[in-house]
């Protein structure tokens, strides 16, 4: 007798397909479809059926049949992008990109470069692709884990590709208890000159000459990428470590996945004791143009990783002590789909870490001419208490900040949002990306609309969130 069919089940994200353990126990994510967040579970007929007679929301959910199994699977996206960036062409481009994949030569070799800059993919591997799901503005994809890896390289410019765990994953929402300090912190928020004389310590000079050794504008650093693959990104990871060393910070390299390069974890102790610990993190890889090598990523996400470090620059400077934990983390990854951090947050949740907060900077520092200074704040993936606290701490310290929500959506507070830690993102943009750079190989810090007062305002905001939040104290 055969067993029932399996199938894969792309529903609209609610607490109710929790209710259904069939569901919930083979439960593969939440992901982006435009406006709307979806959830995926792998399962078979019989579960679907009994979900069916029994739950409306089953209307709305699509199911496809996994006759011959599956590779990799991969969630790809069309990201928030202003209308000023769409192109006319942009249904064409992804119909281009499945035919680029079903075609042998199917990453880009030239963007390739290992330790000794050696081309290092074999375009042999892997051509098919099998489609589960699409709508205009997501898709499904079956593809090789060799593809999966390298899918940014020939994805269009304004897609982006996740892959899925190869098991089941469990739901964890992030818990009420979590929630209390926040709001705690929120009801009690009063402007502080302590703070602000820290915060305004931050320096816009320093940050100028720490992207232009990212972006390789100093012509220095010898930095062509910083894509996670290439040896750029191992500069700038060595590079990364030994300026937050320089600042008193105890440091890792991380190494999370074969090939890519590693995270950088710094630490700062609290000096109470506690295991109470505050993220505040950017993503120092890069992509660039399809088919060029360059990707500077002065902005995405230079500009969140300069801005890290200008905190660590300024924990220096001001002798400031911490009574929570505080990590500076600089992913790497994220480009491929969130990898360094994903890693990094499943592990913190194994060892039962102590996250309080976790707010991740990822593109900073643009500002479309014309506009004012902004603050975005993601419009769904994220805790809302600590978007508030930002905002609010935002208002404080950085009123020349016009903040809003953006639907530029899911850097990697995600993997720590999708651990049950609190978290949020913070935005260049109250509104669509806007960067005519982004994954750019143009992404440079020296060209109109890179704006290093808004970075520097921004940064300022990062570092109030972690003083007020974490509490701190300066002896100096
Ligand atoms: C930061 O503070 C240090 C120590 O008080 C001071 O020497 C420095 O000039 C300040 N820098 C800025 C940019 O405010
Ligand atoms: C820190 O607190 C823990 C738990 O309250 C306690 O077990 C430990 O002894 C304390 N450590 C120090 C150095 O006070
Ligand atoms: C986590 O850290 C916070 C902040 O220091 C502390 O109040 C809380 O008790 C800690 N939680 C646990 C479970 O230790
Ligand atoms: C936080 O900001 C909101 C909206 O601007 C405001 O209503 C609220 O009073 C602020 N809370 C504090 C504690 O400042
Ligand atoms: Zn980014």
């Amino acid at each position: 007798m055969k067993g029932p069919l399996p199938l894969i089940v792309v529903a609209p994200f609610g607490n109710s397909l929790f209710e259904y353990s069939c569901l919930s126990g083979n439960f593969y994510g939440n992901y982006r479809d435009g406006s709307q967040t979806r959830s995926i579970m792998i399962t078979d007929e019989f579960c679907v059926d009994s979900w069916a007679s029994s739950a409306s929301a089953s209307l709305s959910a699509s199911f496809a049949p996994v006759i011959q199994g599956f590779q990799q699977l991969v969630w790809v996206e069309e990201e928030a992008v202003d209308s000023s960036l769409k192109s006319s062409t942009a249904e064409d481009e992804f119909e281009q990109f499945l035919e680029r994949l079903s075609s042998p030569a199917v990453i880009p070799i030239e963007s390739y470069l290992d330790s000794e800059q050696h081309i290092m993919v074999n375009t042999e591997q892997g051509s098919t692709y099998e489609l589960f799901y699409r709508t205009p503005t997501a898709a499904l994809l079956s593809v090789s884990s060799h593809v999966a890896l390298h899918l940014d390289t020939i994805l269009p410019r304004y897609w982006k590709s996740t892959p899925l765990p190869s098991s089941p994953v469990e739901f964890i929402p992030v818990p009420p208890s979590a929630v209390e300090p926040i709001k705690s912190v929120l009801s009690t928020l009063a402007f502080s000159p302590t703070v602000a004389s820290l915060v305004n310590n931050i320096s816009i000079p320093q940050m100028k000459n720490d992207i232009r050794f990212l972006t390789g504008e100093d012509g220095q650093s010898g930095i062509v990428s910083r894509h996670s693959f290439v040896e750029g990104s191992r500069v700038a990871a060595a590079w990364l470590l030994a300026r937050f060393v320089e600042t008193g910070a105890t440091c890792q390299l991380k190494p999370f996945l074969q090939g890519f390069a590693p995270n950088v974890v710094c630490r700062y102790d609290s000096v109470v004791n506690t295991t109470g610990t505050v993220i505040i993190s950017g993503h120092y890889d890069s992509r660039g143009s399809f088919g060029s090598t360059r990707a500077p990523g002065g902005d995405d996400d230079g500009s969140g990783t300069t801005a890290v470090l200008s905190i660590a620059r300024t924990i220096a400077r001001t002798g400031v002590k911490f009574h929570q934990n505080v990590e500076l983390v600089a992913f790497a990854g994220e480009e491929q789909g969130l990898y360094g951090s994903r890693a990094y947050a499943r592990e913190l949740r194994q060892l039962n870490a102590n996250v309080t907060l976790m707010v991740q900077a990822d593109m900073l520092a643009y500002r479309k001419p014309g506009e004012p200074m902004q603050l975005g704040l993601p419009d769904r993936i994220g805790t809302p208490e600590v978007a508030q606290l930002v905002a609010n701490i935002s208002a404080l310290y950085s009123p020349e900040l016009e903040v809003g929500f953006t639907p530029a959506c899911c850097s990697d507070h995600q993997s720590f949002h999708d651990q049950g830690f609190p978290s949020t993102q913070v935005f260049e943009r109250a509104g669509p990306i806007a960067d005519p750079m982004y994954h750019n190989s143009g992404d440079l810090s020296d060209r109109e609309g890179y704006d290093f007062d808004q970075l520097k305002a921004i940064a300022k905001v990062q570092f109030g969130t972690i003083l007020h939040f974490a509490g701190f104290e300066v002896s100096k």
